[in-house]
């Protein structure tokens, strides 16, 4: 029977979810010592599981669906609704090698030179001012060279809504109250603007390459042959651009560990590869972004002796996994050599999902953030020096998503 998994003995753990943000989990599966407990969240029963083999479990397409799984809130902020993330079988694998079509390895060098540039002109920019806080310039560069690269034309007036606008979708994600109403308000208006843009390129008043991501979403057909509705199109789009401006979370947090953690900056500056990719993944698995993931049982199925019912909601720990000590050596320690002899599972570093991006739900977007993660770590290292004064690089566990208190505030920026 189920009696031998731990149950978490509070009526509703809504409220000390949110509370807690991204250890829930982990607080529990440590303090019962097992990878998998049951509680109630949102008036439901629900499984919190954690680890390797728990990953492993999520992403088998037999036993979980997605369909049904994200509550209303986070399809009306976050992501829109009926969009890549919502689908199952063979209709969602379709769907996602249009993403992964789009993801290939010269899209990602594409999106970084153009960063690269972006980082280029701010720094133009920055030569008049006392302080820039480095959160806010990296939204700025990501939304327009994301936008350049996926062929949305960006007026210089309305850079700075539209960026808020992205932003506000993603900063929705764990929030209720004002925060959500504002991702919601920001995903309406972007949603319309994006779906004008599709019917212009449709109509032929706009211009777009082949190739690019609003041609491939304008023209993309579904598995019976037919388009998506221009919406539909519109929310896909969005779904390539919004998570590029994502990354300005992880900008923030490269800079608080550059700073943290002075001593990689020597083999930053002499430049190999290697260390550069092991600094990101770094960053990747030991800052929180994503707390959990969300499936439902696809059919009923038994897992460490615990019977999984059909339509059950399953809650995949992100943050804990990213911070097992099962799979790493001091978790709670920034070690960017750690990734020397890290053998490169698929279901142990997963701030972006486990599995096979083209075969499940994984995001299919972590070469891009990869990359642009480097190029903007090799412009803090190599294209400038600045002062860093006295500030707040705390960041609190109990917001989702979070950052730097302070944003990364950097005073007298020069040019190398
Ligand atoms: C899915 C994280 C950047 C596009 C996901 C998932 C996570 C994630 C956790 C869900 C995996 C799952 O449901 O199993 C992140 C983080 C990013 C990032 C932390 C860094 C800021 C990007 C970028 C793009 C992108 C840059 C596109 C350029 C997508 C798409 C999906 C997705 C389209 C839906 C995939 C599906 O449902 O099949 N991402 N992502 N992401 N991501 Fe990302």
């Amino acid at each position: 029977s189920n009696g031998q998994v731990p149950h978490d003995k509070t009526l509703d753990n809504t409220l000390t979810l949110i509370k807690e943000g991204y250890p829930f989990i982990k607080k529990r599966v440590e303090r019962y010592q097992t990878d998998l407990f049951e509680t109630r969240l949102l008036g439901q029963k629900v499984v919190c599981m954690s680890g390797e083999e728990a990953a492993k479990k999520f992403y088998d397409r037999e036993l979980f669906k997605r369909n049904g799984a994200l509550p209303k809130r986070i399809l009306k902020s976050l992501f829109g609704e009926n969009a890549v993330q919502t689908m199952d079988g063979d209709a969602h694998i379709h769907r996602k090698l249009l993403f992964v079509s789009l993801m290939t390895p010269p899209h990602q060098k594409r999106v970084a030179e153009l960063v690269m540039d972006e980082w280029q002109s701010a720094a133009e920019k920055w030569k008049g001012m006392e302080e820039v806080v480095l959160f806010e310039e990296a939204k700025e560069v990501l939304t327009r060279a994301s936008c350049k690269w996926a062929g949305i034309p960006l007026e210089e007036d309305e850079v700075k809504e539209r960026t808020e606008d992205f932003f506000e979708m993603v900063n929705a994600f764990g929030a209720f109250g004002p925060t959500h109403w504002k991702g919601r308000m920001a995903r309406n208006k972007t949603e319309e603007w994006i779906k004008r843009l599709i019917e212009d390129v449709r109509d032929g008043k706009l211009d777009a390459e082949k190739g690019s991501a609003i041609y491939e979403m304008a023209f993309h057909k579904k598995e019976d042959g037919s388009m998506l509705d221009a919406h539909m199109a519109g929310v896909e789009l969005i779904n390539v651009v919004r998570p590029l401006i994502a990354v300005c979370i992880f900008i923030a947090f490269s800079a608080a560990a550059l700073y943290n953690y002075p001593e990689y900056k020597e083999n930053l500056r002499s430049g190999t590869e290697t260390y550069f990719e092991n600094f990101v993944q770094e960053v990747r698995r030991y800052y929180p972004f994503v707390p959990y993931l969300g499936a439902k049982v696809k059919k009923e199925f038994t897992w460490r002796d615990y019977t999984f019912e059909e339509e059950m909601l399953v809650l995949l720990d992100i943050y804990g996994t990213n911070h097992d000590s099962a799979l790493w050596d001091e978790p709670n320690d920034f070690k960017p050599e750690r990734f020397f002899t890290w053998a490169g599972g698929l279901f142990d570093l997963i701030p972006q999902g486990g599995g096979e991006a083209s075969k499940g739900h994984r995001c299919p977007g972590e070469g891009i953030t990869i990359e642009v993660m480097k190029t903007s770590l090799d412009f803090l290292v190599n294209k400038i020096d600045y002062d860093v004064p006295e500030q707040d690089l705390s960041y609190n566990l109990d917001k989702m998503p979070t950052w730097p208190e302070s944003g990364f505030v950097m005073k007298n920026v020069r040019e190398k």
